[in-house]
């Protein structure tokens, strides 16, 4: 196994559609799959996709962990799951910002729209068909890896700008807003 360079926002496989993976199963498949596991991992990263390892392939993995988790039915946490040749459809009309980063684009996060619930297939590493239905962080990861695999990347998805920042000033601007907040109560 092996730690991948990942691609930076700027390189043109972030921006290519994706080619469908002709054998799920294949040795080099199963290789690449337990590289971006480790390469995942390595970042703390909760979904990688394989262009963002220059693989232009419609293949990526994804995880929902307990503190991501709403605790809706359909958005428990999982372990690291692979989705090969995935297909990806909104259900009903309802959009949520979620607060989302990328490997891709680090050091930055934004609040971008995304549906709450989804359906989705694909077959995973072992080539078994994979359906189900998925709401909040589950849908969510699902839907920018999704991205990823059409060259879309998360600011292509954003409609307010002003909630886009730098990880470590979004932080810093959350303390002080619990700070402001617990002062006042202190003073009420
Ligand atoms: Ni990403």
């Amino acid at each position: 196994m092996a730690i991948l360079k990942i691609a930076r926002m700027g390189h043109p496989v972030l921006l290519q559609r994706a080619a469908a993976v002709p054998d799920p199963t294949a040795p080099d498949i199963r290789r690449l799959i337990a590289d971006m596991v480790e390469t995942m991992d390595d970042a703390a990263g909760a979904g990688l996709a394989a262009p963002q390892v220059h693989v232009p392939l419609r293949l990526f993995i994804f995880r929902v962990p307990a503190e991501r988790s709403t605790g809706d039915a359909d958005d428990t946490p999982t372990a690291t799951e692979v989705l090969i040749n995935p297909s990806v459809e909104l259900l009903g009309t309802e959009m949520r910002l979620r607060w989302e980063g990328c490997l891709s684009i680090p050091g930055l996060r934004a609040a971008v729209p995304r549906a709450w619930r989804i359906r989705y297939t694909g077959v995973d590493a072992e080539g078994t068909p994979v359906a189900r239905e998925a709401t909040g962080f589950h849908a969510g990861v699902v839907q920018h890896e999704y991205d990823h695999l059409d060259g879309i990347l998360y600011p292509m998805r954003m409609q307010d700008f002003s909630l886009f920042g730098f990880t470590e000033e979004l932080a810093r601007a959350a303390q002080m807003r619990a700070e402001a907040v617990a002062a006042a109560e202190q003073r009420a």
